[in-house]
């Protein structure tokens, strides 16, 4: 079962090309390391290997979304125990901090918000690192890193955007070429490749916008469709999901306001909550610890000296993920999985679990965390009793797969598409 496993791994990543996009230097810099091969090994991995682009920069291999959706790390007996989040979008995530009027945190990347982006002023580059040295992802020393980068084909790349010396893998240097790695990972990770806003969603809120409406009219579909969407770019279920999204799910994905500089909503409000996701019995993790329970942000609360008092109101809160891309992969046999810990395996099972987690016949499991779950009231129902019908579920799931990303034809980013592998 598990060198089936290996075998999938390293057959997905090897057959990732790295395409001619119009990327800066930087940009270019940080693609190749993204998609090369640094870990260890057996299986060799990159960061693809767990954010692949065909399946919306998530896991791409089916057989392990259906079941664990725990990616191994190099070390084959290291499981994490958390799925990967995606890894585009993430750059948007302000650091990490506590916002004392509303007594929320809001910011950093992981499930957690423990990628702060103290260190070097981004969560993301702080968080580029963070796989190096995690036994759990890529196993293999910063200083290692350096000189595989050194051996490599874009060595040459390297310093030319960092300068002459720059690739500098001694003991006293290879610190400092860390913090340039982890710079042209998160410029990659914050580039037109990775963030296009080119989902058909993007094209709606543009022409929305343009034909004189406003952000919240046009993120949350309030109004005549015509106005709205003068070019019907949405089928009129689509445009029904938004409605029902703009009601019950903006609040936290957020839709109806425009991301930095100008650009499209990035759906998320980069805050924490605790929506009550049952555990997933399938997470590894309880063959070693069958008690584990993931407290989230509560957890990385309590290795926080100045608010470790607040730890136990956050236990259970996950970091919003951006609902972009959610449906990339998907069909032809692909499973992906959400939530922190993969449990759910399709968006219409996630859709029911909000609309009647708190319906006793509906039969959920129990939260994996019970304090703090929200249950707060959307449009003067409870989220997780919302009563829709099925067709405003289906609605819901129709207008999320309106949010993938188009690549440019004759561009891909990797060669081939996510397959059904089976475990
Ligand atoms: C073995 C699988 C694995 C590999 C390899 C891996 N990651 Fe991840 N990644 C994860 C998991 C799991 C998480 C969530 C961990 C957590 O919340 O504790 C994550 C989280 C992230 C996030 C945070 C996204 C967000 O919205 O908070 C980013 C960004 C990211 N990874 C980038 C990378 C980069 C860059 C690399 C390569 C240097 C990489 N990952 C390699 C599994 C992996
Ligand atoms: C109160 C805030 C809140 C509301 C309202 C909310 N969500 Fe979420 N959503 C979250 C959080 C937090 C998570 C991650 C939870 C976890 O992993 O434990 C999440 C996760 C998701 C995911 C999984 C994404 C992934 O990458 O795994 C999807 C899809 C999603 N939500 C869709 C929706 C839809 C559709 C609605 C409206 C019916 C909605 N959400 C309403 C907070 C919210």
């Amino acid at each position: 079962m598990k060198n089936l496993f290996l075998i999938a791994v390293f057959a997905l990543v090897s057959h990732v090309t790295v395409s001619a996009q119009a990327l800066t230097p930087i940009e270019e810099l940080g693609k190749n390391i993204f998609f090369d091969r640094l870990s260890a090994g057996p299986p060799r991995q990159a960061c693809a290997s767990c954010h692949h682009p065909s399946a919306g920069w998530t896991g791409g291999i089916a057989g392990i979304n259906i079941h664990g959706a725990v990616y191994p790390g190099a070390e084959p007996r290291a499981f994490g125990n958390r799925k990967p989040p995606s890894s585009a979008y993430a750059t948007f995530s302000p650091n990490f901090y506590f916002d004392s009027d509303t007594g929320e945190f809001i910011g950093g990347n992981l499930w957690d918000g423990r990628a702060t982006g103290w260190l070097r002023g981004s969560p993301t580059a702080d968080q580029a690192l963070g796989p190096f040295a995690a036994d759990v992802e890529q196993n293999i020393s910063l200083q290692k890193v350096c000189m595989k980068i050194q051996a490599s084909k874009y060595a040459m790349l390297f310093e030319q955007v960092w300068g002459p010396g720059s690739l500098d893998c001694t003991d006293s240097g290879y610190l400092y070429t860390g913090d340039r790695i982890a710079w042209s990972i998160a410029a990659y990770e914050a580039s037109a490749e990775v963030i296009p806003f080119s989902s058909r969603f993007d094209d709606y809120w543009r022409v929305c916008l343009n034909a004189g409406n406003d952000a919240e009219a046009c993120g949350k579909a309030e109004g005549d469709k015509a106005v709205l969407d003068p070019d019907n770019l949405l089928t009129e279920q689509e445009f029904e999901g938004l409605v029902q999204f703009g009601e019950y799910c903006s609040a936290c994905h957020v839709s109806h306001e425009p991301g930095p500089d100008g650009l499209p909503p990035v759906f998320s409000s980069h805050e924490f909550d605790n929506i009550g996701v049952p555990r997933n019995p399938e997470n590894p993790v309880y063959e070693y610890d069958p008690g584990f329970v993931d407290l989230g942000l509560g957890g990385f609360l309590d290795t926080a000296d100045e608010w470790a008092h607040l730890a136990r109101l956050n236990d259970g809160k996950m970091k919003i993920p951006t609902v972009r891309n959610v449906a990339a992969g998907l069909g032809e046999g692909f499973t992906r999985s959400y939530m922190h810990n993969g449990v759910f395996k399709s968006l219409e099972q996630v859709v029911h679990f909000y609309n009647t987690r708190d319906v006793p016949e509906a039969g959920w499991p129990p939260p994996e965390v019970e304090a703090n779950v929200n249950r707060e009231l959307f449009e003067g129902v409870p989220l997780g009793d919302l009563q829709l019908p099925a067709e405003d579920e289906a609605a819901i799931v129709a207008f999320l797969a309106t949010l993938t990303d188009r690549v440019a034809p004759g561009k891909p980013i990797g060669v081939i598409a996510p397959r059904a592998v089976p475990r």
